[in-house]
């Protein structure tokens, strides 16, 4: 049996495992990825400063050294290689592309130089080739992050870490250049809803105390209906709570830098000054309403603030990329599935042989652990679906190759990605980082060539 997996990030490396421990039949796996770098989010989108974290690569790398596997980087579904490529070359196609393109705030001045989807400061500290030259100005004092996930507490430590803090990281060079230049001394992280709503998690806020230079701001009146510290449970949302309130009761420390814990506001427009970059967010004050359902929305109150900064992080979430002859659900922004079979979006007919994991099946919620389950799950149905498939005769393994290359595609190996992690490894060494990465692909292409 001959599979494609699309994306070498978790939900298709753990993918890729649970189809090489197969053991009905033999299955060859191919995983693309059209970055010439493997592991996705865990390299380009994890924070430089939790490198324990990143250790799940070590699992990944043993999937990568098994006989039945093969990583082609450098390959993009789409440009380089067709959905009708696959079906010629491969029994079944496991998409595992994540999600790629970032959620809109939708409002006003959002395209104003200095507005920054997370995605673009994220992928630009660490080192993600589509970001590198990204304008990324820290020439003011005051940020505001949309948002109240780990992206935006992530994005917060990393403009608030002194330069000290971050070089021992595998930030990308160029980032750690322009953050030792950094004038930015106030962050106000700014949720829509209450403390007990926020979605990020006590062990990301803690850290947050824990910032050499920072201190964490919480205006105790924020904090005036989330329960009492004594009586606080173990729920994730009190564990939260706890930590917010245990900000609150701090004296000033008299740090440098100031953490701006901020709630109930929603961002009505993005301003600009006279040369046209930002110059404030214009927020609106929310009060809760519970719905029918229980759930607990933000409603405006017309009650307005101007909260002046000279740049923008929407940290609000992701959405999959629409690749050509991929179906899209548009209403969900995933590739359209259903429990990860791909399906036609209009009639939610299945589409034979073709299935979806990871974030690009479910949205972007979850920890990288979670794909370990959820791939399995879907491998399990690929088995069920597939009795009797791999008697249907294919080209050459190697044809795919060939193809590539006829098309000028330079195809990275999993040997190639092992000889530049050395490399990378090294340079690092020299700042006392866990590595220094090679970002341009022309660069990876060149270190690759000395070797
Ligand atoms: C900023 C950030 C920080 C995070 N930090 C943590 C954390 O600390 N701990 C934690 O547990 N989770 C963290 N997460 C969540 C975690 O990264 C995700 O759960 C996980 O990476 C999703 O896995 P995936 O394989 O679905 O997608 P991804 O990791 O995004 O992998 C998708 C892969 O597909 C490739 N691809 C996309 N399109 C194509 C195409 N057309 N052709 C070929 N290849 C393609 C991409 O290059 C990428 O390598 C973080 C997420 C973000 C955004
Ligand atoms: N260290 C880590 O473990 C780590 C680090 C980074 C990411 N991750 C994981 O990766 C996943 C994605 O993280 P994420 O932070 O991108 O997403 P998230 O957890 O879904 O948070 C998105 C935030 O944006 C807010 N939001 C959405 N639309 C908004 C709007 N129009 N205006 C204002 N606010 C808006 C949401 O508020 P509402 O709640 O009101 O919708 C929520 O606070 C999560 O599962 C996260 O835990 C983990």
């Amino acid at each position: 049996m001959r599979v494609a997996i699309i994306g070498a990030g978790p939900a298709g490396f753990y993918a890729a495992e649970a189809l090489l421990k197969r053991v009905d039949t033999v299955v060859h796996v191919d995983v693309f990825d059209r970055l010439a770098t493997p592991y996705g989010l865990v390299r380009a989108g994890v924070a430089p400063d939790h490198q324990n974290i990143k250790a799940v690569t070590r699992i990944f790398a043993k999937t990568a050294e098994r006989p039945n596997f093969r990583f082609l980087g450098n390959v993009r579904l789409g440009r380089d290689l067709t959905v009708e490529d696959l079906r010629r070359h491969y029994h079944q196609i496991l998409y595992a592309v994540g999600n790629e393109a970032d959620r809109r705030l939708g409002i006003p001045g959002e395209g104003i130089a200095g507005c920054t989807p997370a995605s673009v400061f994220v992928g630009w500290y660490n080192g993600h080739p589509d970001y590198q030259d990204a304008q990324i100005d820290l020439s003011m004092t005051r940020v505001a992050i949309v948002g109240n996930g780990n992206v935006a507490v992530d994005a917060a430590r990393i403009l608030l870490h002194t330069p000290a803090e971050l070089e021992q990281t595998d930030i990308a060079s160029y980032a750690l250049a322009t953050l030792r230049e950094s004038r930015v001394r106030e962050v106000f992280l700014l949720g829509r809803r209450g403390p007990a709503q926020a979605a990020f998690t006590h062990v990301e806020i803690k850290e947050l105390g824990e910032l050499e230079a920072t201190e964490p701001l919480i205006d105790p009146r924020e904090l005036a209906d989330c329960g009492n510290p004594e009586t606080l449970g173990q729920t994730p949302s009190d564990k939260n709570l706890l930590i917010l309130h245990a900000f609150a009761a701090q004296p000033p420390a008299g740090r440098g830098k100031k953490l701006h814990l901020r709630f109930l506001v929603s961002p009505t427009e993005v301003l600009a000054d006279a040369a046209g970059r930002v110059s404030g967010l214009m927020l609106e004050k929310n009060r809760l309403e519970t719905r029918q359902d229980g759930t607990i929305v933000a409603r405006g109150t017309g009650e307005m603030e101007l909260l002046k900064v000279g740049m923008v992080l929407p940290a609000v979430g992701f959405a999959a990329e629409r690749i050509a002859g991929v179906p899209y659900d548009e209403r969900t922004k995933v590739i359209a599935n259903e429990n990860g079979r791909v399906v036609d979006p209009a009639s939610r007919a299945v589409i034979a042989n073709e299935y979806v994991v990871g974030w690009a099946r479910s949205g972007p919620q979850g920890l990288i652990g979670k794909h370990k389950g959820a791939s399995a799950l879907v491998v399990d149905l690929m088995t069920a679906d597939g009795a009797g498939l791999e008697t249907r005769s294919l080209p050459e393994p190697e044809a795919i190759v060939s193809l590539l290359r006829d098309r000028g595609v330079r195809v990275v190996s999993f040997d190639d990605w092992k000889q530049l992690d050395e490399v990378e490894v090294a340079r690092g060494a020299r700042r006392g980082a866990p590595r220094d990465k090679v970002v341009a692909l022309d660069a990876m292409l060149e270190v690759l060539g000395q070797h």
